[in-house]
């Protein structure tokens, strides 16, 4: 069970230190949003390169952007230690997650609530990680959604059934009174932005989601 803060609820004027409030997380994840794909502006490249040099807690990318085949290479060279590019913009998904892997970082591949995981079978042996939104992307804070529950465990069924080592991410509205539906369901990674960066205590938190994550 991996807990993944991400920093869209951070202060963006302290990112050095916001990551250093969150010393137990195993991932930072750092929502890209270029006001195309979802209906919101975040941060680029240059933002992420900054981060990578503050930090030494390994960088979880997640590319909620209309050109991921042309952009998610260069997070991957850059140094995040996994890039995730979305199902419903990827035009090239194969060969982007491919890319992805021969830089040297974990692939991602993620489905909005609406979109179902069974086209995407034959990618499992592309992939490290499936990201399944618990929310409609775009901002943080949102209510999570239990109409993706059914998708989760369906997707839990079509890794154990390939047989490789893919991680289920959940993202979106998590929070300790959700994550453990999401666990109870297959999902391992879970990402918390006001959960974590709401709390008074972000460290706390996570320790507290990742009791609750194990059961
Ligand atoms: C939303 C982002 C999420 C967001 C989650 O589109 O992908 O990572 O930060 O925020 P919470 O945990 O507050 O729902
Ligand atoms: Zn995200």
């Amino acid at each position: 069970m991996q807990i993944s803060p991400s920093i869209l609820s951070a202060d963006f004027a302290r990112l050095a230190d916001e990551a250093a409030a969150v010393p137990n997380a195993d991932w930072l994840h750092v929502d890209v949003m270029d006001n195309h794909f979802v209906p919101n502006l975040t941060l680029g490249l240059p933002i992420v390169e900054a981060l990578l040099k503050a930090t030494s807690t390994p960088i979880d990318c997640h590319l909620m952007i209309e050109d991921p085949d042309r952009w998610a290479p260069a997070y991957a060279e850059a140094g995040a230690g996994s890039v995730t590019i979305h199902a419903e913009a990827a035009k090239a998904p194969v060969r982007t997650l491919r890319q992805i892997r021969s830089l040297g970082a974990r692939a991602g591949f993620a489905l909005n609530p609406a979109t179902d995981v069974a086209p995407y079978e034959d990618l499992l042996g592309e992939i490290d990680m499936l990201l399944l939104m618990t929310v409609e992307p775009g901002f943080g804070g949102q209510r999570f959604l239990d109409v993706v529950l059914p998708k989760i465990r369906r997707a839990r069924a079509l890794v154990n059934r390939h047989g490789g080592e893919v991680w289920i991410q959940v993202d979106g509205g998590v929070a300790a009174d959700t994550i453990e539906r999401c666990a109870e369901a297959g999902a391992d990674v879970f990402v918390a932005g006001s959960a974590v960066y709401g709390a008074a205590d972000p460290r706390g938190a996570v320790d507290r989601l990742r009791e609750l994550a194990e059961g």
